[in-house]
């Protein structure tokens, strides 16, 4: 199979864990015939400083125009900063989801036996927990009009927003989801004080009479963020608009022990984008120390999801668990006996090429 993947580096640690997922990627294809034509380009602060435009339109057009994106970082402290700045990175990553039709990012909570030890929660609460948060990617308060300052600067307003089709179609994705698994959904909302989620809930209940196979909980979102950690294991999909995603999917992720594990794909109208869920962590550039190991595994999700490569996604994330058992990971799981970003990967690429 020929291949055509675009890959967006970005910033902080973006370059360092792509190269690494690229690695393990060609030992794949090495070894199963495959063909990959890799073209990168720029996006985030590396390409304000270089163009001025953080989701330059040559970038666009490329991720057009392949078959999946694979994304690493984005974000820059100087703009974290500066509360003032005209331009930042991270409206470079929104505009690509925009621009793009990513209106469902997809992440997986999942535990690694080896790593229970690593979770802020007690063994027994997390082993086993295996959810899907879906999370509306496209519209909410990320995107709503208006936003902005009155003009005496005093007031600031963002708007959340939602339509019947965007709800329509993220939910019916989630379905599919829960129909390929343990058929169970919670919604996640704050119907209680929101009127877009009312709507939420009200779209959900026309949609459920056709996958009657499915139990649909509904769920307000402060009470899910307590849920995640007292009882991680009664989720089995969870579906939430943008920015409950956003925050409920941070906190899920440390449940599983590394916040520096787990992949995510946003898929959508056009090419899909696969990358980390974790940032850019820019007091780690360039020094070799992070962990690779979510970008790896998003080049797994990237093979099994964009190209149907399930045997191939198979011999990625074997090799992750085979270097998770074996200590071969990095700093932020193995303090006293570290491996660096680069061994990691290759120990990795090595591991699939010997299988
Ligand atoms: C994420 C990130 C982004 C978001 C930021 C960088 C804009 O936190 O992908 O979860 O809020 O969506
Ligand atoms: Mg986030």
């Amino acid at each position: 199979m020929k291949l055509n993947i675009a890959v967006l580096p970005g910033d902080g640690i973006g370059p360092e864990i792509v190269e690494q997922a690229r690695k393990a990627l060609d030992a794949v294809f090495t070894k199963k015939g495959h063909e990959a034509v890799y073209t990168e380009a720029l996006v985030g602060a590396i390409a304000i400083d270089k163009t001025g435009n953080p989701y330059p339109d040559e970038t666009h057009e490329l991720c057009m125009n392949s078959d999946a994106v694979l994304f690493g970082a984005i974000g820059d402290p100087k703009y974290d900063n500066d509360p003032k700045a005209k331009v930042r990175p991270e409206q470079g990553l929104l505009s690509m989801r925009k621009k793009l039709g990513l209106y469902a990012n997809i992440r997986p909570v999942a535990t690694f036996p080896s790593l229970l030890h690593k979770s802020p929660l007690r063994a027994d609460l997390v082993e086993g927990a295996d959810f899907v948060a879906i999370r509306e990617l496209t519209g909410g308060i990320y995107f709503g009009r208006p936003q902005g300052r009155s003009e005496d600067g005093r007031t600031a307003y963002d708007t959340n927003v939602y339509s019947v089709e965007e709800i329509e179609r993220i939910t019916r994705l989630a379905f599919d989801f829960a129909m390929k698994r343990r058929k169970k959904l919670t919604v996640v909302d704050k119907a209680n004080v929101l009127a877009t989620s009312r709507l939420w809930r009200e779209t959900v209940q026309t949609i459920a009479p056709d996958y009657p196979e499915v139990e649909v909980e509904y769920m307000f979102v402060d009470n899910a963020a307590m849920q995640i950690i007292q009882w991680p294991k009664r989720f089995d999909v969870m579906v939430t608009e943008n920015m409950f995603g956003d925050i409920l999917t941070d906190e899920a992720s440390v449940i599983t022990g590394s916040l520096g594990l787990l992949p995510s794909a946003s898929i959508g109208l056009h090419t899909s984008v696969f990358e980390p869920i974790h940032g850019s962590y820019p007091q780690a550039a360039g020094k070799n120390i992070a962990n690779p190991l979510a970008t790896i595994l998003s080049a797994a999700l990237m093979l099994e999801s964009a190209f149907n490569l399930k045997e191939e996604a198979t011999m990625i994330r074997k090799a992750v668990d085979a270097s998770l058992e074996q200590g071969k990971v990095t700093e932020d799981i193995d303090k006293t006996n570290p491996l660096s970003t680069s061994a990691v990967g290759d120990w990795i690429a090595d591991y699939i090429s010997a299988m």
